[in-house]
């Protein structure tokens, strides 16, 4: 990377703080003193409001209330209550998400669903560099349906690959790697052309950019209530159906709940109307409830707040690793351009997971995807500009004394 020409220095970024709207939102979350958490794309951080209200539903509802709580808290209504206040974060209507197992889990229903509603084509077009979980499951249901036809292309020739042989889409709005941007609105307008259903993997993106799912006519969408929704570890994720879809689309698991009446416990399943049908088993209300009073901290602050200091955040810490940590070979490996970017960084270094780990070791925690990329995310709810300058500071550090030459560094976990 080349230094660029402006010094940005310490003062800077503490003058930007004074002047920033959401700094206060920081106090909402639990942070150990010291550390820099550049990680929220991976696990949220805790919001404190979660804290109280897991409590309460565990001392209360469940403690004293116990079963007639489905009822009386509203358990059983919690993947659509949850639901609908994600939808307000994707630009979504009431009734077009539902929050139900994982990422993963709702690519698999979703994709099922698709392929059922274009029975005449059996192509499904995946993004070759896409989160590799996404194109797994799509290897499954290969695997398991007769004459499904996966094509793999780049992010920047997915466009181009979509013919009327595609029945389905599969792509990720912003890449888990490099950060980069995928064209949205034009990839769903080219698959509708050609008659074929796109699925979103709105993983990097939901909470944390503005995302508009109705007004770019989107069909189905995924994501993860662990990463910006601060729901935390392990927090069920969501899919979103159109409503203009929700009548045609059957799930692949016909779950009991997704019944259109599970308490007359009929032999046969019927499929509820709109997007309950997608759900399966009983709903995990202790995920579910992080997850809900997260996003109430969430809903309160706006989103293209959020995005503008998303920008700036990544904006200065590029400049300060180009500007600070010149010659040591750290190359980025995410858009330069903010615009075409989500809310990462990636730099690419052979010793990324050591360097990682050196971080780590000085309160610096962000993570490492391999073969050799370190990954930075940065959430404006509980950041500080300044914290841009105090963590490269720590970077260029590790890099001048090698400190990822030290064995404990070097160690690779199972989790990176
Ligand atoms: C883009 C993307 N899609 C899917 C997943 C998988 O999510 P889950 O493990 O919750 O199913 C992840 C996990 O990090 C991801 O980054």
């Amino acid at each position: 990377m080349t230094p660029c020409v402006a010094k940005l220095t310490r003062d800077d970024l503490l003058a930007l703080d004074v002047e920033d709207p959401l700094a206060p939102v920081r106090k909402r979350f639990c942070l150990p003193k010291g550390v820099i958490y550049l990680d929220g794309n991976s696990l949220g951080a805790l919001p404190r409001t979660v804290i109280e209200r897991t409590r309460e539903v565990v001392e209360h509802q469940w403690g004293n209330g116990l079963i007639r709580s489905w009822t009386a808290h509203g358990w059983i209504d919690l993947p659509r209550t949850v639901g609908d206040k994600i939808a307000r974060l994707v630009g979504a209507r009431a009734g077009e998400v539902i929050v139900t197992d994982s990422t993963t889990v709702n690519i698999f229903r979703l994709a099922c669903a698709a392929l059922r509603a274009r029975p005449d084509r059996r192509g499904v077009l995946l993004e070759s560099d896409n989160f590799p979980a996404d194109n797994y499951i799509a290897e499954g249901i290969r695997d398991w349906l007769d004459n499904v036809d996966l094509r793999f292309a780049s992010a920047a020739k997915l466009a181009n690959a979509i013919d009327d042989s595609v029945a389905l889409v599969l792509a990720s709005h912003v890449n888990y790697r490099t950060g980069r941007i995928q064209d949205l609105p034009g990839i769903t307008a080219q698959a509708h052309d050609a008659g074929a259903l796109v699925l979103w993997d709105l993983a990097h993106s939901a909470g944390i950019m503005p995302v508009d799912v109705d007004t770019n006519d989107v069909d189905l969408a995924v994501g993860c209530g662990y990463k910006y929704l601060c729901g935390g570890p392990g927090a069920p994720g969501f899919l979103f159906v159109a409503e203009r879809l929700q009548e045609e689309l059957l799930p692949p698991l016909y779950g009991w709940l997704g019944h259109a009446e599970p308490f007359a416990f009929e032999p046969k399943w019927r499929p509820a109307p709109g997007i309950s049908r997608h759900q399966c088993g009983t709903p995990g209300v202790l995920g579910m409830t992080a997850l809900d009073a997260a996003l109430d901290v969430l809903l309160e602050v706006d989103l293209a707040a959020v995005r503008r200091k998303s920008v700036a955040l990544s904006d200065a810490f590029v400049t300060l690793v180009e500007q600070e940590c010149d010659g040591h070979g750290l190359a980025l490996d995410s858009p330069r351009d903010a615009s075409e970017r989500g809310n990462q960084i990636v730099l690419r270094h052979s010793e990324g997971y050591a360097i990682c780990q050196a971080l780590i070791a000085r309160n610096v925690i962000g993570d490492f995807r391999a073969p050799e990329h370190l990954r930075f995310g940065f959430s404006p709810l509980y950041l500080w500009h300044v914290d841009m300058w105090d963590a490269v500071a720590a970077l260029r550090d590790v890099m001048e004394a090698r400190e990822w030459d030290h064995p404990a560094f070097q160690r690779r976990a199972y989790v990176t």
